[in-house]
């Protein structure tokens, strides 16, 4: 390993930066593209300006396999394929199709390029250890020296910047600023650009994001409480001074690290199952989510009762960041049967509170029986029966969820991983989610410990040196 790898250019070879070519007479070029999943060829499209065309699949058995744009057979999930992160607009691959074409490796073991699968990725992603063994406290113990934990926030970008140039970093969409990263043997990590990417590290930001790594680590500890399959995770410490990032481990890729013969995961959000386009990801309802649910799951009964309780979790903790991106099914497919074995509602994963809200200002992004605020016991009910669920499972599922995530909540805030302890913003953050689950608790017929309640300060934005800042009123 480099002695000192937070500075990525010294030691990684940056790739061909991928340059737009020059337009002739004013058409957009034409890119053509191969779209590989393990290493197989599926089909190929080609891409102008902000029109994507489906040329075909490569065989029949791969048609059924994706929810298709009705026109032309498009997979659904490559008409979504967008950047949504100031990353790529500084990279200046903020349109969909320099960000395609600025890339090799994508999610779930997809490969697009002009040459694929001739122009392959150095490795397949699968998980390489066993994280647990690398977790004590709920904090990472392996090794891991950067890049980053001793920049500051305009380094850091400036080396996202530089990182993400290289082609061979995996792509992936969301918000937040991530790193992919690999998880190898002996538990050292390191960013993912040859080698598998297994585990992504999501950094908190400033502005009254600081405590959002430990935030998300502890969301995500309460939707493992609530009952449900939730992406493995534990709190990275980033060094002195900065409260620790949250690293995640994926669960859309083989979990044995030598076997061949395993099947293949294809992750589908709900907007991508919705045929509706990523600006959409806040429309529509959870009965909506519910229907198209039903529609895939090989188990319907049992994800339909998971979906209830990660939407009983969403309301008990705030995550007003419930969208249709932030919630997914996995598509496991087995090739030599060549169809899906087993269709689920993915584990839960990007599970947040907004902790920062008063009580009356609580609002779900999807609408549950028609509100995203003011959501009561007998909604949550109403919700249950209408996905479904009888009156009395309704009931048995919104006591226990809010029971037990107000009891771990509790928990957690009494005893607090020493990794975060150390933080102001991550002492708060957790007072915060446990005050608000324990509210949760009262008003959803579940108990929950004697807990003080630690209320949000009168805070807001101002501009500070011409930057969006977030400031605590005295
Ligand atoms: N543990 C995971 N395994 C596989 N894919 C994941 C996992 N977590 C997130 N993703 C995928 O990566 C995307 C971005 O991750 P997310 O945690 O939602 O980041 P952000 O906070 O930036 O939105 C998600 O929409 C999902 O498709
Ligand atoms: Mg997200």
């Amino acid at each position: 390993m480099p002695r000192n790898p937070s500075k990525l250019r010294d030691h990684f070879e940056a790739g061909p930066a991928y340059n737009k070519p020059a337009e002739a007479e004013g058409a957009p070029h034409v890119y053509h593209f191969n779209l590989c999943w393990h290493g197989d060829r599926i089909g190929s499209f080609a891409a102008q300006g902000d029109e994507l065309r489906w040329e075909g699949y490569s065989s029949p058995k791969y048609e059924k396999l994706f929810t298709q744009r009705p026109e032309d057979g498009m997979p659904y999930f490559l008409v979504n394929m967008h950047p949504d992160n100031k990353l790529f607009e500084l990279l200046e691959q903020d349109e969909q199709i320099t960000y395609i074409a600025g890339g090799l490796r994508y999610l779930c073991n997809l490969v697009i390029s002009r040459n694929a699968p001739f122009d392959l990725p150095v490795m397949k992603d699968r998980l390489q250890t066993d994280f647990d063994r690398y977790i004590a406290d709920g904090t990472f113990i392996g090794a891991y020296t950067g890049p980053f934990p001793n920049d500051n926030g305009e380094d850091l970008q400036e080396n996202l910047k530089e990182y993400w140039r290289n082609r061979y970093v995996p792509r992936f969409s969301g918000a937040e600023v991530k790193l992919p990263a690999t998880l190898h043997e002996f538990g050292v990590l390191q960013p993912a650009i040859t080698t598998p990417f297994t585990h992504i590290i999501k950094f908190p930001t400033d502005s009254g994001k600081e405590g959002w790594g430990f935030n998300e680590w502890m969301c995500l500890e309460l939707s493992q409480a609530a009952g449900l399959r939730t992406a493995k995770h534990a709190l990275l410490s980033l060094g002195k001074d900065k409260p620790p990032a949250v690293l995640v481990e994926r669960f859309d890729i083989p979990h044995n690290a030598r076997s061949e013969d395993h099947n293949w995961f294809l992750i589908q959000d709900f907007c991508t199952l919705a045929e509706l386009s990523p600006d959409e990801r806040g429309r529509g309802s959870m009965e909506q989510v519910a229907k198209v649910l039903r529609q895939h799951s090989t188990n319907p009964q049992a994800d339909l009762e998971d979906l209830y309780r990660r939407t009983v979790l969403s309301v008990a903790i705030n995550d007003g960041d419930m969208h249709r991106k932030n919630i997914a099914m996995l598509f496991e497919y087995n090739p030599q049967k060549e169809q899906y074995v087993n269709v689920r509602l993915s584990p839960t994963y990007d599970v947040t509170s907004e902790i920062w809200q008063y009580d009356s200002e609580q609002k779900q992004t999807l609408s549950v029986q028609g509100k995203t605020s003011g959501i009561k016991a007998k909604t949550l009910i109403a919700f249950g029966k209408t996905i479904g669920l009888s009156e009395d499972r309704a009931h048995e599922l919104m006591e226990d969820v809010t029971s037990r995530v107000a009891a771990r909540a509790v928990e957690i805030a009494r005893n607090l991983p020493q990794e975060a302890a150390k933080y102001e913003a991550c002492r708060f953050t957790a007072n915060r989610i446990a005050t608000i689950a324990v509210k949760a608790a009262g008003h959803f017929g579940g108990s929950a410990p004697a807990w003080e309640n630690v209320e949000a300060p009168k805070a807001t934005f101002k501009m500070v040196n011409g930057q969006k800042t977030f400031v605590i009123q005295p």
